[in-house]
């Protein structure tokens, strides 16, 4: 082979291993994305987002979303919620305030949560620092599977100092 033939044939393999190896790139990236915008139905396990995306010893929030059904009609619903990673454990915690419903927040200067509503602020842990909330916050079913990190969309009674599921 010539050397002019010999250069455009490795070119031209180096360009199709490049190509391959974007197009691989591309397939992981939609399918990551593909499960964190899968149409879970409320009850199911929700993709929150993948685990190395949340920092440890930092809380954080993300919206999670999910299909609800009434009849016939089928809906998109949205809740936030709270994430705490500690000691390799990640805690996802409801942002439905314990007393009366309304959403809670997180404040990321100062690294705790607060509910507008009537000012009830609770600690990353979820435990309550001041306010009318009669509970800390609840925290929801997960798991980690695949590197994504799930949770379980579960509504509770707002009003009493224990966590019961409605
Ligand atoms: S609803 Fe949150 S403090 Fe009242």
């Amino acid at each position: 082979m010539e050397r002019r033939g010999f250069v455009q044939s490795i070119s031209a393999l180096i360009g199709s291993m490049l190509l391959a190896v974007a197009g691989l790139g591309t397939v992981l990236i939609q399918g990551v994305a593909s499960i964190l915008n899968g149409k879970s139905q409320e009850g199911d396990w929700i993709p929150v987002d993948h685990i190395d995306r949340i920092l440890p010893g930092k809380p954080t929030e993300r919206t999670i979303s999910y299909l609800t059904k009434d009849g016939w009609e089928e809906k998109n619903d949205r809740q936030k919620v709270l994430i705490l990673f500690e000691e390799s454990e990640p805690v996802v915690y409801s942002s439905s305030c314990p007393h009366l419903d309304c959403p809670v927040s997180l404040i990321p200067d100062e690294e705790r949560f607060v509910c507008k509503c009537h000012m009830s602020y609770f600690d990353v842990q979820g435990k309550v620092m001041e306010g009318p909330s009669p509970r800390g916050l609840d925290p929801l079913p997960t798991k980690i599977e695949d590197g994504v990190l799930y949770c379980r969309w579960v509504r509770f009674q707002s009003g009493g100092s224990k966590s019961v599921e409605i």
